[in-house]
C-alpha cells in the first residue's frame, strides 16, 4: 500500500485487528504440526501400530497441505481470501473433532488430510492476504506477525501435548484445537476482502470502501486504487503468464528455492524429531525430552520477536545471512559434539545450547522472512499462481525433510547428518547474496515492474 502513515487511530486499529486476525491461521497451522510429536506415542501403544502407520498419520497432513495450497490459489482468485480463509476455518474446526473421535487409524489419517488441506488452504491465504492489505511500511512486520503465531501454535501443542500426556489422551491433544478453530472462524467473518482481490474481480466501488477504512484519507485511496488499476491493466494471469512470461518464471523458481532452502535448513527435523535429538544428546527419561522440546519452542517464540523488530529496519538480506551463520554454526557444533561423543556434564548442555542457537537463528530469519519474499516477489497478474507454487514446495520439501530424516541418520550416521544441514545452511546464504533480492520499503508494484523489466532477481528492490 502506498500509506505513509496510516491517518486516523481509528484505521489504525481496524488495520492491526484485520492482521491479526489472518495471523490466527498461523496459530491453527502451528498447533497442528505442533501436536502429533506428543500425541503420536499414545496412538501407537492404542492401535498398536507399525512404522508405516504412524508415518502416515504424521505425514498425511503434509500431503493434505501440499494440495490445499495448490487448491487455495483457485480458491482465492474465485472467491476471495476471505472466502478461502473461512474455509480453512471450517476444515479446521472439522478437522479437529474428527481426529478427536476417530475410531480406527485409517480414519485418523482421513482426518489428518482434512486437517492438511486446512492447514495447506491458510498457510497460502494468509501470506497473500497479510501482504495485500498490510502498509508498505510495516508489511515485513506483519507477516512476521503470522509466523509468530506459527510458532506460537507449535509452543502451544508442545505444552498442551505435556499437560495432557499425564493423563494419556491423544484425543484430546488433537480435539482441543478445535476451540482456537472456532474462534478463527468467528474472527474471518468479520474480516474485509484485500482491496486487490476486490478491484480484481469486484469493482472500485467495493475496494473504496475496504480501503478507506484502513487508510483514512481520500488522497491515499486514490493513490492506491490508481497504482493497482494501472497493474490491472495488464490482461494475463497465473498459468498464462507462466507460459508467456520468462520473468514470472523467474520469481516462480526463486519462490520455490526459497521454499526448499528454509526446509533444508532442517527446521522440521527439529520440529517433529526433538525429543529424539535430546535423547542423542543424553536426555534418557522421556519427560526430560518433553521439556527440552517446550524450550525449543519458546526459544522459537521469542527469536521471531527479535524478526519482527529487524525485518523492517535491518532489511531482509542482512537478517538472512546472520540467521543462516547462526543456523550453520548451530548444526554444525551439534554434528562434530555428536562426532567427539557427548559424555554428560558440560557436553550435554552445550548439545542443548546448539540445537537452541540452531532455532533462533532459523526463527529471527529464514521462518518469517521465506514466508515475506515469497508474497512480495510475484507479479500481481500472478500473485496467487506463484504464491500457491512455492507453498506447494514448502510442504512438499517439508515432507521430503521428515521422511528422510531417520533413515539419514541411520545411513551416514548423526554427526554426519548435522554436518549436512550446516552445509546446506552456507549454501542458503550463498543463494541469498545471488539471487535474492532486498525488498525493504520497496512497494509491491515497484518490485514488480522491475521483475517484468528484466531487472536481475537480486536487484528486484532497486531503485531505478
Ligand atoms: C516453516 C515450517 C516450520 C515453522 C517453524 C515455518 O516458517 O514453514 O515448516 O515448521 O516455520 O516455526
Amino acid at each position: 500500500m502506498n500509506a505513509t502513515t496510516l491517518n486516523a487511530p481509528s484505521s489504525r486499529r481496524y488495520g492491526l485487528f484485520v492482521c491479526v486476525m489472518a495471523a490466527l491461521a498461523g496459530l491453527l497451522f502451528g498447533l497442528d504440526i505442533g501436536v502429533i510429536s506428543g500425541a503420536l506415542p499414545f496412538i501407537a501403544k492404542e492401535y498398536a501400530l507399525s512404522d508405516t502407520l504412524q508415518e502416515w498419520i504424521v505425514s498425511s497432513m503434509m500431503v493434505g497441505a501440499a494440495f490445499g495450497a495448490v487448491g487455495a490459489g483457485w480458491l482465492s482468485w474465485r472467491m476471495g481470501r476471505r472466502y478461502s480463509l473461512g474455509l480453512a476455518a471450517v476444515m479446521f474446526v472439522a478437522g479437529s473433532v474428527w481426529s478427536a473421535l476417530a475410531g480406527s487409524p485409517e480414519s485418523l489419517i482421513g482426518a489428518r488430510l482434512l486437517l492438511g488441506l486446512a492447514v495447506g488452504v491458510a498457510s497460502f491465504t494468509a501470506p497473500l492476504y497479510l501482504s495485500e492489505i498490510a502498509p508498505r511500511q510495516v508489511r515485513g512486520a506483519m507477516i512476521s506477525a503470522y509466523q509468530l503465531m506459527i510458532t506460537v501454535g507449535i509452543l502451544g501443542a508442545f505444552l498442551s501435548n505435556i499437560g495432557l500426556s499425564y493423563i494419556g489422551s491423544w484425543r484430546w491433544m488433537l480435539g482441543v484445537i478445535a476451540i482456537p478453530a472456532v474462534l478463527f472462524l468467528l474472527g474471518v467473518l468479520a474480516l474485509p476482502d484485500s482491496p486487490r482481490w476486490l478491484l480484481q474481480r469486484k469493482g472500485e466501488k467495493e475496494a473504496r470502501t475496504v480501503l478507506t477504512r484502513l487508510l483514512g484519507s481520500a488522497e491515499e485511496v486514490d493513490v492506491e486504487v490508481r497504482e493497482i488499476n494501472a497493474q490491472l491493466a495488464q490482461p494475463a494471469q497465473g498459468w498464462k503468464l507462466f507460459r508467456t512470461s520468462t520473468n514470472f518464471r523467474r520469481s516462480i523458481v526463486l519462490g520455490a528455492t526459497l521454499q526448499i532452502l528454509q526446509q533444508l535448513t532442517g527446521i522440521n527435523v527439529v520440529m517433529y524429531y526433538a525429543p529424539r535429538i535430546f535423547g542423542l544428546a543424553g536426555f534418557a527419561t522421556h519427560e526430560q525430552q518433553l521439556w527440552c522440546t517446550v524450550i525449543v519452542g519458546l526459544v522459537n517464540v521469542l527469536a521471531t520477536f527479535g524478526a519482527i523488530a529487524l525485518v523492517d529496519r535491518w532489511g531482509r538480506k542482512p537478517i538472512l545471512y546472520v540467521g543462516c551463520a547462526t543456523m550453520a554454526m548451530g548444526m554444525g557444533t551439534l554434528g562434530w559434539l555428536l562426532h567427539a561423543g557427548i559424555a554428560g556434564g558440560a557436553s550435554q548442555v552445550l548439545a542443548v545450547s546448539m540445537l537452541l542457537v540452531f532455532i533462533a537463528g532459523f526463527a529471527m530469519s529464514a521462518g518469517p522472512l521465506v514466508w515475506i519474499l515469497c508474497s512480495e516477489i510475484q507479479p500481481m497478474q500472478g500473485r496467487d499462481f506463484g504464491i500457491a507454487i512455492s507453498t506447494f514446495v514448502n510442504w512438499a520439501a517439508n515432507m521430503i525433510v521428515a521422511a528422510t530424516f531417520l533413515s539419514l541418520l541411520s545411513s551416514i550416521g548423526e554427526s554426519h547428518t548435522f554436518i549436512l544441514y550446516a552445509l546446506l545452511n552456507i549454501i542458503f546464504a550463498c543463494v541469498v547474496y545471488l539471487f535474492v533480492p532486498e525488498t525493504r520499503g520497496v512497494s509491491l508494484e515497484h518490485i514488480e515492474r522491475n521483475l517484468m523489466a528484466g531487472q536481475r532477481l537480486r536487484e528486484l528492490g532497486a531503485k531505478v
